[in-house]
């Protein structure tokens, strides 16, 4: 029998988003019970191994205006400017408020808290904590939520599917990793955050971890998942593994070089113009293919790439900020920094798209709520400026936390005995999964498949052919996956029937990934289409919604909020 149990909200995600949102809705009601259920334990969060930095304004020659005009720049666009106005009010207060909690932010000689260059910020408005950004602003987070006795955490429990009633979301239905059993776990407000999806793809900067599971909670419950076209390659990814190698690399002076030992950025016209190596991700991204096209990539066993040459930085320098960066590259790519450049090539590393939310991360479905990269908040627009995300997993973690505590004041609790149920069939799914022998399909031929359709159809340059092709091999494969053959019949740790849950919200996910972006036939941010070459704001202003449907993705289309910066070309 399912067993049950009750909170006021569940937080799903024990990451940066998860665990803010879980301290706000703590704080404002130390009497609500607050569920934080995570398929991981949170310290191994995806949120640790970010490195370079959370974006906010902290001096003199820097001021709101500017931090909200370089983010609407950065997203082509496509930004909602209601939102990016009040994430950029929001922001210093919440990196202020880690600092509070015992985030160790760099300094400068004097005391105060020491800012650095990232791509497409017109002045130095990353904090950091020299380049373990992620580890500290999770450490900081995880101990401070240790504070609240209301917090009640489910560690290892993978939540495969929630549980609505009446047309409102009342829970989950979370497998016990360590046990096998399954929990209905109930309240009256649910919140996602649960990260990305880069495993769809199979060059990525992301952990095992982050495979849509809540984008595919989200789309699978009818709410829609908003502009899933634009992923963010970073430019900077270590050849054969995807390890990040931070763009504060370049925002402490690192330089791209060719083959020929060019700065190409600066050498030849990629549109960044003064920025060179500082312009936005989307921008660098594609210069680096356009050069290896040309015949001027540097040539290595993974393949062709670019070189990032930290030489003139010096030890001390690298020492003092980019230390991980130094340890990362001597181990997985045998090169010292100080002394050789860095191979890097354009990685997957961020969906700017999501399940759909409004400013105050509710979604369309009454008790739903999703906060940081689960979700599509409209901050990002189509190309998500660098350190703008940490930063949007505090400002809109708090609104969510408070805003599903409003709501969960008010709601019903449900039935005990209706969400049970949901939850006994949900298990019945999944017991029918572990060890099931008579199917065909392995779990690691179709995610391959997966990956190749995605890298082909879906990256930094996209044809209309190849995102065709790549809609057609996802329909196929989601056609295959109901016929998996899985080995494992064992309850306890079966990381296999994990696995084979993933690759379904994976399959979802890249579904209207491919879908979306086969729609958008223009160019925009990271949506970069070599059929349809310029932006088009007389036809595509506005954001993709992509509903799940039985018969396949169903696409509609929701306006941009508009404000003071009006669309015009993007130039640096
Ligand atoms: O390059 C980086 O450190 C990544 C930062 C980000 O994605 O915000």
């Amino acid at each position: 029998m399912v067993e049950v149990s009750r909170h006021d909200i569940i937080i799903v995600g024990g990451g940066a988003a998860g665990l803010r949102a879980a301290i706000a809705a703590a704080e404002a009601d130390p009497s609500a019970s607050i569920a934080l259920v995570s398929k991981v334990y949170p310290m191994r969060s995806h949120t640790v191994s970010a490195e370079g930095g959370a974006a906010g304004v902290a001096r003199e020659d820097d001021n709101l205006e500017m931090h909200g005009q370089d983010t609407v720049k950065g997203s082509d666009f496509l930004g909602d400017q209601d939102v990016i106005q009040y994430f950029v009010e929001q922001a210093p207060k919440e990196l202020a408020l880690l600092e509070n909690w015992g985030c160790p932010w760099s300094r400068n000689e004097d005391g105060s808290v020491a800012t650095r260059a990232f791509g497409g910020m017109t002045v130095k408005r990353t904090w950091y904590a020299a380049d373990k950004v992620g580890f500290h602003m999770l450490h900081t987070l995880f101990q401070h939520s240790m504070r609240f006795e209301n917090i009640v955490r489910y560690d290892e429990y993978f939540v495969s599917k929630l549980l609505v009633e009446d047309g409102s979301c009342r829970g989950v239905a979370a497998l016990d990793i360590r046990t096998g059993e399954m929990s209905a776990i109930l309240g009256r407000a649910v919140i996602l955050a649960t990260g990305g999806a880069g495993k769809c793809f199979p060059f990525t900067t992301n952990g095992m971890i982050k495979t849509g599971d809540g984008m595919a909670l989200a789309y699978r419950a009818g709410v829609p998942l908003k502009d899933m076209e634009f992923v963010q390659y970073h430019p900077t990814g270590l050849p054969g593994t995807g390890i990040l190698i931070t763009e504060a690399t370049r925002g402490e002076g690192g330089h791209l070089k060719n083959s020929q030992g060019e700065r190409f950025l600066v050498e030849y016209d990629y549109g960044v113009g003064q920025k060179a190596e500082l312009g936005p991700r989307d921008m660098i991204s594609r210069a680096i293919i356009r050069e290896i096209e040309a015949g001027r990539g540097v040539s290595g066993s993974y393949g062709e790439h670019a070189h990032l040459d930290l030489t003139h930085l010096g030890e001390e320098k690298i020492m003092a900020r980019l230390p991980m960066v130094r340890e990362l590259c001597k181990i997985y790519v045998g090169v010292d920094p100080v002394s050789e450049p860095i191979p890097v090539r354009p990685v997957v590393h961020y969906m700017m798209g999501g399940v759909d939310t409004d400013i105050d991360a509710a979604t369309t479905l009454p008790g739903l709520y999703a906060a940081g990269e689960v979700a599509c908040v409209s901050l990002n627009g189509a190309n998500r400026l660098g350190s703008n995300s940490l930063t949007e997993c505090l400002v809109f973690g708090t609104k969510a936390g408070e805003k599903a505590l409003e709501y969960a004041r008010g709601a019903p609790a449900g039935s005990d005995d209706a969400l049970r149920a949901q939850a006994e069939e949900e298990s019945a799914r999944i017991d029918a999964l572990r060890g099931r022998k008579k199917g065909g399909e392995k779990i690691a031929a179709i995610r391959h498949e997966m990956n190749a359709a995605m890298e082909e159809g879906c990256g930094v340059f996209r044809h209309q052919d190849t995102m065709g092709a790549a809609v057609n091999t996802l329909v196929q494969l989601k056609g295959r996956v109901s016929d998996l053959r899985l080995e494992d019949d064992s309850k306890v740790f079966n990381t296999e029937v994990i696995a084979a849950l993933e690759l379904h919200n994976m399959l979802d996910v890249a579904e209207s990934v491919a879908v979306s972006a086969h729609h958008r036939k223009e160019s925009r941010g990271a949506h970069t289409c070599r059929d349809f070459e310029h932006r088009d704001d007389q036809n595509y202003l506005y954001h993709t919604l992509c509903y799940h449907d039985p018969s396949g993705p169903r696409l509609d289309k929701k306006e941009v909020t508009l404000g003071t910066w009006e669309p015009v070309e993007r130039k640096y």
